[in-house]
C-alpha cells in the first residue's frame, strides 16, 4: 500500500487547458509510445467516459500498432454489445476507423460468471506474460491508461471492496459497489507497468485527483513500479 511518506504515486502532474486538450495530448503520448515500441507492447485500456475522446483521435491517426497488445482495466459483466460495456465503447471509438490493428485485443469476458471470468483473464494475462509471477523490472504492462472516480476509485478497484486486498491474483470479480457486477486488474497487475497515464477531466475529480497524488483512496494505493502521469485538464487540476 503507499503510504504518504514515500508517495510515488503523486508522480508527474501535466495540466491541459480543457477535455479537448487532454483527449489530444492523451492521444500524442499514447502515439509516442507506439512509436517506439518493441513486440510486446501491452497495453492497457481504461474504461469510462474519458478517454473517449482520445480512442477517438487514435482511431484516424496513422500509428503503427502492429507490436502492441490490448487488455482492459477493467470491465462491466454485461454483454459485449451492452451500452455499458468498455469493450463496445472501444470498438465504437478506438477501433472504429479501421485503421489500429493491434497485434492481439483481449477482451475482458463477460460470459459464465464474474468469478469464472475474471480467473480465465487472469490467465490469460499470465500466459501473456510469459510467467506466472511478476518480475520487478519486467512490467506486466508497457502502458496503462487508467481514469479516475469522483470518489477516488480507479478501474474497478472501488472504496471499501474486498478487491483492494487482493495482492495474489491479476484479475478479479467484484461483484458489489456498482449496478452491475466488474472485473477488474488489482493492484499487482496495474502496480506493474512501465508507465500509467491517469486522464481526469472536469471539477468534479478536483478532490479526488488532489487526495489521490497524496495517496489517499483505491488510486492513492496504488504503489507505481514505473513512472506515474496525472493528465488532468485545468477544471480538474483546480486552476
Ligand atoms: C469504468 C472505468 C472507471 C472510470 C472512472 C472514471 O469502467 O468506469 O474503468 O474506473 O475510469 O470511473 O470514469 P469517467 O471517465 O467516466 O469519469
Amino acid at each position: 500500500m503507499n503510504t504518504p511518506g514515500d508517495n510515488k504515486i503523486a508522480g508527474t502532474l501535466e495540466v491541459v487547458k480543457d477535455a479537448a486538450a487532454l483527449a489530444a495530448r492523451a492521444a500524442q503520448i499514447v502515439a509516442e509510445r507506439l512509436g517506439g515500441a518493441k513486440y510486446p507492447f501491452r497495453i492497457v485500456l481504461s474504461g469510462g467516459s474519458t478517454p473517449r475522446a482520445a480512442y477517438q483521435l487514435l482511431a484516424y491517426q496513422d500509428n503503427d500498432w502492429s507490436c502492441a497488445e490490448l487488455f482492459f482495466s477493467d470491465e462491466r459483466f454485461v454483454p459485449p454489445d451492452h451500452p455499458d460495456s468498455n469493450y463496445r465503447m472501444v470498438r465504437e471509438t478506438l477501433l472504429a476507423g479501421g485503421l489500429v490493428h493491434p497485434r492481439k485485443l483481449a477482451a475482458i469476458p463477460t460470459d459464465g460468471t464474474p468469478q469464472s471470468a475474471a480467473e480465465r483473464y487472469d490467465e490469460i494475462l499470465r500466459q501473456q506474460y510469459g510467467a506466472g509471477t511478476l518480475e520487478h523490472g519486467v512490467p506486466l504492462f508497457h502502458l496503462t491508461l487508467l481514469g479516475l472516480g469522483d470518489d477516488g476509485h480507479t478501474a474497478s478497484l472501488l472504496p471499501g471492496q474486498p478487491v483492494l486486498e487482493e495482492r495474489e491474483r491479476w484479475a478479479a470479480a467484484v461483484p458489489q459497489g456498482r449496478a452491475e457486477p466488474r472485473i477488474t486488474l488489482t493492484y499487482p497487475a496495474l502496480e506493474s507497468s512501465a508507465l500509467i497515464l491517469f486522464l481526469v477531466s472536469g471539477a468534479g475529480k478536483r478532490d479526488a485527483l488532489a487526495k489521490a497524488r497524496r495517496g489517499v483512496g483505491p488510486a492513492g494505493a496504488i504503489v507505481p513500479e514505473g513512472k506515474v502521469l496525472w493528465l488532468a485538464d485545468a477544471a480538474a487540476a483546480g486552476q
